[in-house]
């Protein structure tokens, strides 16, 4: 179980993002974490795993727990060996010029087991549209391959629980939902999932219990069924995922992924 207590976190010690969140996310559920551009959702993931300060950021109050023990102060390559969690950033992270193949060992770099081959298999078997481009430098895969490839290299530290950044940013609503019956999937395998989306309806389909997240603030939560009848969510987040206008960062980044498509 990972909780989030009370948690404050500067950028630059003077940005003050997230200002008093808590959260909790138990073995075996997806918890979903919706919420605008810019509340605070992905500074909430990089202070989970140990990497707020690589973006000049700070806890400066509250805890973020994994069972009995604190995870602050922690490197991140503690938090994803012994506390078993991993982080898929936004923007899917890859290595272009290395293969399918060669990104999902690079991935398993702080592994020193034998069992890396096997766990490349098993994780192509999870994900048949990469299997079929294994050996095909990432640069070339599509938008929809890249996602699942970053997750598979998620995978690949064999996590107990895995915090996602908004998978679904740019991909067409066909690829999305493949890539949530994947992640539907994964969890049913005993994944722990905490979903950070826009696509509001498309997380709280798949989730069990879902936070609402503004200016650093979680300002509602409850069961997903919950959630996607709340007539605020609907009003503010179901069904934006495509209306919605998108900064100009995203819009940027949206048609960058759309040639790969
Ligand atoms: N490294 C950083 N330095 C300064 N400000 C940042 C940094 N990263 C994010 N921010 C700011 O923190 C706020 C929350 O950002 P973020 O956590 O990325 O939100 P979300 O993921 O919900 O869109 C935004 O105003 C963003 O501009
Ligand atoms: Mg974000």
């Amino acid at each position: 179980m990972i909780s989030v207590e009370n948690l404050r976190v500067v950028y630059h010690d003077v940005i003050s993002v997230l200002n008093g969140v808590s959260l909790r996310v138990d073995d075996g559920e997806v918890v979903v974490l919706i919420g605008a551009n810019g509340a605070g959702k992905t500074t909430l993931l990089r202070s989970i795993c140990g990497l707020i300060k690589v973006f000049d950021g700070d806890i400066i109050e509250g805890d973020i727990r994994s069972g009995d023990t604190s995870l602050l102060g922690l490197d991140s390559m503690d938090i994803i060996k012994r506390h078993r969690i991993t982080y898929v950033m936004e923007d899917r992270p890859v290595f272009e010029y290395l293969t399918i193949e060669e990104n999902l060992e690079a991935a398993a770099f702080s592994r020193r087991d034998g069992e890396i081959k096997k766990d490349v298999e098993q994780v192509l078997e999870i994900f048949p549209p990469l299997k079929n481009i294994r050996g095909k430098r990432a640069g070339y895969a599509s938008g929809g391959e890249q996602q699942m490839l970053a997750i598979g290299m998620g995978l690949m530290t064999r996590p107990q629980c895995m915090l996602l950044d908004e998978p679904s940013l740019g991909l067409a609503p066909l690829i999305t939902e493949e890539l949530f019956r994947i992640i539907e999937g994964l969890n049913r395998e005993g994944l722990t999932i905490l979903l950070v989306e826009q696509n509001a309806h498309a997380a709280l389909s798949i989730g069990h219990r879902g936070y609402v997240m503004e200016t650093g603030r979680i300002v509602l939560d409850g069961a997903a069924e919950e959630l996607i009848r709340n007539e605020d969510v609907r009003e503010f987040y179901l069904g934006a995922g495509e209306r919605e206008r998108k900064s100009y960062k995203d819009a940027k980044r949206y048609k960058r992924r759309k040639r790969w498509l």
